[in-house]
């Protein structure tokens, strides 16, 4: 077939896939080949206009490397992380909710065990908290020998792979028999995405937030259990409505109190400190998040 126009094109385009075997793919080559061609045809894409677009999306690969993901990035700005969390999070009700990865998520970080210290190397001081909780079922039972990899900015708001240096306030922290966990850490602090690629251009010029509410990272795992991959945000931080990535749920706003001076002496913390007490909900295993899980395992990138 030739001679294609704007009106038989797209068809000619989805016929072309139907000799690919994976039917899932298939399924999705097709859609977006259509929300592509419906896109252009919408705004009436100029040449001009799309070698923009194309330059952009260079740009935003070219910024990439083993430490810098600039597409998760975009992912999150444009909202697509956050709607396909929304998608695939809908059939535990009472397990802790999910919310975006970011792009900050580091393998290999050091493990910890009850009441580690995830301040140790840090090259920033912050105000000292003690975290605690416990890893439950969503009907309250512990969940025993839990791990929950831990990650958060340092006080200036810029995170470890942004810099040259080691891993900082990051860890794997396992949780004892009983569910519980503990860790000495920073309280984090509200920071602004990367603005100083493409995506940081893109959200200038779209005079929107870039600015993302105080929160630690958590991706909690436990055998038999689905893995969440969360945020606990902090209560009072003014960024909470506004969230850059649209991350913020209100079951993951937490109050930061203050540990109390003979709490804080059996602690080994310093005087000053502050406490969060979180507990984590986890919802039974299934097949599909079994899955999942092994995807996300199996990549050694930064992601
Ligand atoms: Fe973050």
């Amino acid at each position: 077939m030739r001679q294609f126009t704007e009106d038989n094109l797209t068809d000619e385009v989805v016929a072309r896939l139907r000799k690919t075997k994976d039917k899932r793919f298939k399924e999705i080559m097709t859609s977006a080949v259509k929300h592509l061609h419906a896109f252009a045809r919408e705004v009436k894409l100029t040449e001009e206009e799309w070698f923009e677009g194309i330059k952009f999306l260079t740009a935003v690969g070219q910024k990439c490397d083993g430490k810098r993901q600039e597409f998760i990035l975009l992912s999150d700005v444009l909202g697509l992380s956050m709607m396909v969390v929304a998608l695939n999070h809908k059939t535990a009700p009472g397990a802790t909710e999910a919310t975006v990865l970011g792009p900050f998520f580091a393998h290999g970080a050091r493990e910890y065990g009850y009441g580690g210290d995830l301040r140790e190397g840090a090259t920033m001081k912050g105000e000292d908290v003690w975290v605690s909780g416990r890893v439950l079922s969503v009907d309250g039972k512990p969940v025993p020998n839990a791990a929950l990899d831990i990650w958060q900015a340092k006080a200036d708001g810029i995170y470890d792979l942004q810099t040259e240096g080691e891993f900082e306030l990051r860890g794997r922290v396992k949780a004892n028999a009983k569910g519980e966990y503990a860790f000495a850490s920073y309280k984090p602090k509200f920071y602004s995405i990367p603005m100083d690629g493409p995506v940081g251009e893109l959200v200038r010029a779209t005079h929107n937030n870039h600015m993302r509410p105080a929160h630690m990272h958590a991706i909690v795992s436990a055998p038999g259990y689905q893995q969440v991959i969360t945020h606990v945000f902090v209560e009072g931080d003014p960024y909470l409505d506004g969230d850059a990535v649209f991350a913020v749920k209100d079951s993951l706003v937490a109050r930061y109190e203050k540990l109390g001076a003979a709490e804080a002496k059996k602690l080994g913390m310093p005087e000053k400190s502050l406490k969060l007490s979180f507990d984590f909900k986890l919802a039974a295993d299934r097949a599909d998040a079994k899955k999942a899980r092994k995807k996300i395992a199996a990549s050694d990138a930064v992601a």
